[in-house]
């Protein structure tokens, strides 16, 4: 028997997301808009190992751009282990790796998988025992998309994106992704939108709309039906994607033209994600982006949230 009540490293990995629906209310006077969204957690992973050390330190590899991912305290795997020992009285530090393979800045919650993933390690590691209901708290304080990357599946997100209920997703669905070189910042494409909005008539600080998933999308995934899904599929923040970023209109014609059901812009972008109907069609439309010169990956979802894999 081991005389170390506790392992000396844990390995986690968390998915990253892409929103089926993504629908934008008004903005709230903390900043963030109201949503009603529905993610899909995907085979596309963010790895990360905590072991012990005396204080907290970050590293990371596997980005395209390693060196624009911080590794002090503006890294939110970094906030969350810190936020993590403080609300458990825990005295010492963590050494977190991140091993990244979703994109950065991307739109698909890289940054949320990895502070979800260093909680769940960072838990394991120091034996602090967190409930499934404390760990949730904490991922939301984080971040609105981090509650998501601890669960993983299908889930309608409201509120911030924070308030989660399981979707009933059948079977299993085929994206090709097309990722960017270059990310995409989140909250300069929510004031985007808020001031296309606004030049449209609406004002961005508006009590917010009532916001619901429409009953269509719930119907496709429960059906396990990609065409229902593709005919449904939408996001409030592709029009203010697009505009920062007007290529992405020409890719999502190149993956129509290819043979995918639907694409879309995933989160705030610059991802896109195209929903095809079999992994075979997806396997086709994947090497007709990648011959046009795009980088693009073929994952399925729905997986897991952040678990333990050592
Ligand atoms: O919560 P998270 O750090 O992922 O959000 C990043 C940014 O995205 C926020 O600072 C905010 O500008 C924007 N956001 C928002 N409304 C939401 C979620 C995110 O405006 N519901």
């Amino acid at each position: 028997m081991s005389l170390a009540a506790f392992p000396e490293s844990v390995h986690v990995r968390a998915p990253g997301k892409i929103n089926v629906y993504l629908g934008v209310g008004g903005r709230h006077d903390d900043g963030y808009h109201a949503l009603a969204t529905v993610f899909q957690a995907v085979s596309l992973y963010e790895d990360v190992i905590a072991t012990e050390a005396s204080d907290f330190t970050l590293t990371v590899s596997g980005a395209l751009n390693p060196d624009t991912v911080p590794v002090d305290d503006r890294n939110l795997a970094m906030r969350a282990a810190k936020m993590l020992a403080s609300a458990t009285g825990y005295e010492g530090g963590v050494h977190l790796e991140l091993r990244k393979s979703v994109p950065v800045a991307g739109g698909m919650g890289g940054g949320s998988a990895d502070a979800a993933a260093a909680l769940v390690a960072c838990d394991a590691l120091w034996g602090t025992g967190l409930s499934p209901h404390d760990l949730h708290e904490l991922a939301a304080r984080l971040g609105a998309d981090v509650p998501f990357a601890l669960h993983g599946g299908t889930a309608v997100g409201t509120g911030r994106g924070d308030q989660l209920n399981p979707a009933l997703a059948r079977g299993r669905f085929d994206w090709v992704l097309v990722t960017s070189d270059e990310g995409l910042s989140t909250p300069e494409i929510y004031a985007r939108l808020d001031a296309h909005r606004a030049e449209n008539g609406a004002l961005a600080d508006d009590p917010p709309l009532s916001l619901d998933v429409p009953i269509p999308v719930l119907q496709a995934l429960r059906a396990g039906d990609p065409h229902s899904l593709a005919a449904s599929m939408f996001n409030d923040l592709e029009v203010p994607a697009l505009l920062e970023r007007p290529v992405l209109d020409d890719i999502i014609k190149e993956g129509l033209h290819a043979g995918a059901l639907s694409g879309i812009v995933s989160g705030s972008g610059p991802t896109l994600a195209f929903l095809c109907e079999t992994p075979e069609s997806a396997q086709y439309v994947q090497a007709a982006l990648a011959d046009a010169g795009r980088t693009a990956l073929h994952v399925h979802g729905p997986v897991a949230g952040a678990r333990i894999i050592s």
